[in-house]
């Protein structure tokens, strides 16, 4: 704006009058053309999921608008200054495409259609991806909107572990502008979800938890509605002991955190091979440690998104965040007791997703809300939402022996895995199975018990 890198969302439409000069991704190609700048983002490998692309952009060309040259310190600079985030690239193109520019620029290269790839590249989906995501075309699930859209909000758990006694939307139903208020009574079918296992309630009703579990969810004519209006639903509780690490839960007094199981164990999984105690023995080498690790949020600069929508055909479609669309189409089939063949389940481009955007998050909330309603419903999370849901990497408490000869080949390993997974098996039990299985890295080792 008026030549300085600025922030849109950050600024108030009363400081923009008729000689502002406001500058965006969407001015930045001219004729169908790119922009220098756009050209060496696709062509040097500084687009990926496109979330961060458009600022980077215009960060650059206000850069070079000042300076062709720039060093990798200036601009490094320049990007933390306004600030810029990248999950994708690791920042590494992104410098060398800035520069590159700089260089086109200075020895005078204007707007031109991206060519140094020639055809085959042009016809990929990749290339049409790039062009959306440098030009700002590319649609992410907040930025959809349809006709007579409503927006969603969810009610999320007040404690990590409770007994949900009561749940009163009487106040919220109340508020003008609020089309529906759901909770489990909504739901036809199931109310069970999960990845592996169907072990987590779609809406919880009687228990929850961690606090992230989903009680009910508010869609109404603008978000400020659906958001004042979840705030009126009243949940009763009585709180219940949680647990919270591998330690607490395996204590033969911890509280069962699933309903009919004898245990906290998840999974279980052993490889045995040869005599590790043998093996040990005869090792010239033995080492012996502990190692942890902690949980990992995936990062995904943006939060999860949908939209859904009926169809002429009474079935409904979903234009969703996910990475599992037949999980999501699964979900959806069991809880609202509909036939799969009724049910689209479209992935729409994603703000980064690493893993964190496997599990179930709002998906029938949406699905529900569009069919009782029926109209096009949306729910884009906002960032402490997303953390609070989403599952993260399991943190994990290690301890490895690991002997080898004289010559360093390896001759027995002896390793222990604890993981948590969280209170729902999500794809923890697969994951933990994976750990064990690369307990001895790449190596054959003959004694093995992991
Ligand atoms: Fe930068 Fe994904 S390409 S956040």
């Amino acid at each position: 704006m008026d030549g300085k890198t600025t922030r849109a969302c950050l600024v108030k439409m009363k400081r923009i009058n008729e000689s502002t000069k406001v500058f965006t991704v969407e001015s930045l190609a001219q004729g169908g053309k790119l922009h220098p700048i756009q050209k060496a983002f696709i062509e040097n490998g500084a687009v990926q999921c496109g979330f961060c692309t458009p600022g980077m952009l215009m960060s650059a060309k206000v850069l070079l608008d000042a300076n062709l040259h720039p060093t990798d310190e200036e601009i490094k600079t320049y990007l933390t200054k306004n600030p810029n985030l990248c999950r994708c690239t690791g920042y590494i193109n992104i410098i060398k495409s800035i520069k590159i520019a700089g260089e086109l620029i200075a020895a005078g290269e204007g707007h031109s259609e991206l060519e140094s790839e020639g055809e085959r590249v042009r016809s990929t989906q990749l290339y049409r991806h790039a062009i959306d995501k440098v030009t700002g075309a590319t649609e992410y699930g907040a930025d959809i909107k349809m006709e007579g859209m409503l927006h969603g909000k969810l009610l999320l758990a007040e404690y990590p572990s409770a007994e949900i006694l009561n749940i009163d939307t009487s106040a919220a139903e109340k508020v003008p502008g609020v089309a529906v208020v759901i909770t489990a009574k909504d739901i036809p079918g199931s109310n069970k979800i999960g990845n592996l296992h169907r072990d987590q309630p779609t809406i919880a009703d009687k228990k929850v938890n961690y606090i992230g579990d989903s009680v009910a969810s508010v869609f109404a004519e603008t978000p400020e509605i659906a958001d004042e209006a979840v705030k009126k639903i009243r949940v009763e509780y009585k709180v219940l002991p949680g647990v919270f690490t591998p330690s607490e839960a395996s204590r033969p007094d911890a509280p069962i955190v699933q309903e009919g199981m004898k245990n906290n164990l998840c999974n279980h999984a052993l490889i045995e091979r040869g005599d590790v105690e043998e093996a040990f023995n005869q090792c010239e080498v033995v080492v012996e440690r502990s190692y942890t690790t902690p949980f990992l949020e995936h990062g995904f600069m943006e939060p999860e998104s949908g939209v859904c929508f009926k169809t002429e055909d009474d079935g409904i479609t979903l234009l969703i965040h996910t990475q599992t669309v037949f999980d999501v189409r699964s979900w959806i089939a069991e809880n609202l007791d509909m036939p799969e063949e009724k049910i689209r389940v479209v992935q729409i481009p994603q703000g980064g997703s690493f893993g964190g955007k496997e599990d179930p998050i709002f998906e029938v909330h949406l699905a529900l809300a569009a069919k009782i309603t029926g109209r096009p419903c949306k729910l884009v999370l906002t960032r402490t939402e997303s953390l609070r849901i989403h599952v993260k990497r399991h943190p994990t408490w290690m301890t490895f022996k690991t002997g080898a000869d004289k010559d360093g080949n390896i001759l027995a390993v002896k390793a222990s895995v604890t993981s948590d997974t969280g209170c729902y098996v999500s794809l923890g039990a697969d994951v933990l199975a994976n750990m064990v299985l690369f307990c001895a890295g790449p190596y054959f080792v003959p004694n093995l018990y992991l």
